[in-house]
């Protein structure tokens, strides 16, 4: 079993589209370790998308990131990670396949539905980003 991290992005909330994606990440067979709602300081979305920083989309990200709530989800699985790209679609809504979360959820390139960690490496420093060990621990 391995952990990856998840967040429903501010355009998922506020479209009212979060039980839907978490009904869709269940059904594909990911169990629900941790979950949160909270919004991102425009400091924290800088830090968490600091490998874009000199990106040109990097500004407009982090605008978008701290544009409203946010739910961080921890999910467990066999092959969390490469399950959870796949179960996502491309970053580019236009190029996402059916049946993916952000040919479903998304409407454009950057306010694509969700995020998901893209290594088993930071899936675990992403994880830790929104909780704490004690928090990961409670739900095993
Ligand atoms: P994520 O990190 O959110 O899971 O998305 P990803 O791996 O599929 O894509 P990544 O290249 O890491 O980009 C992070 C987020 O930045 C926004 N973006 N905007 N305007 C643009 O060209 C552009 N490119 C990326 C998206 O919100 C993307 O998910
Ligand atoms: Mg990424």
């Amino acid at each position: 079993m391995q952990m990856t991290l998840a967040i429903l992005k501010p355009d998922s909330v506020e479209a009212g589209n979060a039980g839907n994606i978490l009904a869709l990440l269940e059904r594909e067979g990911f169990k629900i370790r941790g979950i949160k709602m909270l919004r991102l300081t425009e400091t924290q979305a800088e830090a968490f998308y600091e490998v874009h920083k000199e990106r040109p989309f990097y500004g407009s990200l982090v605008e978008f990131m701290t544009s409203g709530p946010v739910i961080p989800v921890a999910l467990e699985r066999v092959d969390a990670v490469s399950h959870l790209r796949k179960t996502m679609g491309a970053t580019d809504v236009a190029k996402a396949e059916e049946g993916t979360v952000r040919k479903l959820y998304g409407t454009s390139i950057e306010r694509n539905a969700i995020h998901g960690s893209d290594s088993p490496e930071n899936a675990t420093t992403e994880l830790f980003f929104f909780f704490s060990r004690a928090e990961l621990q409670a739900t095993r």
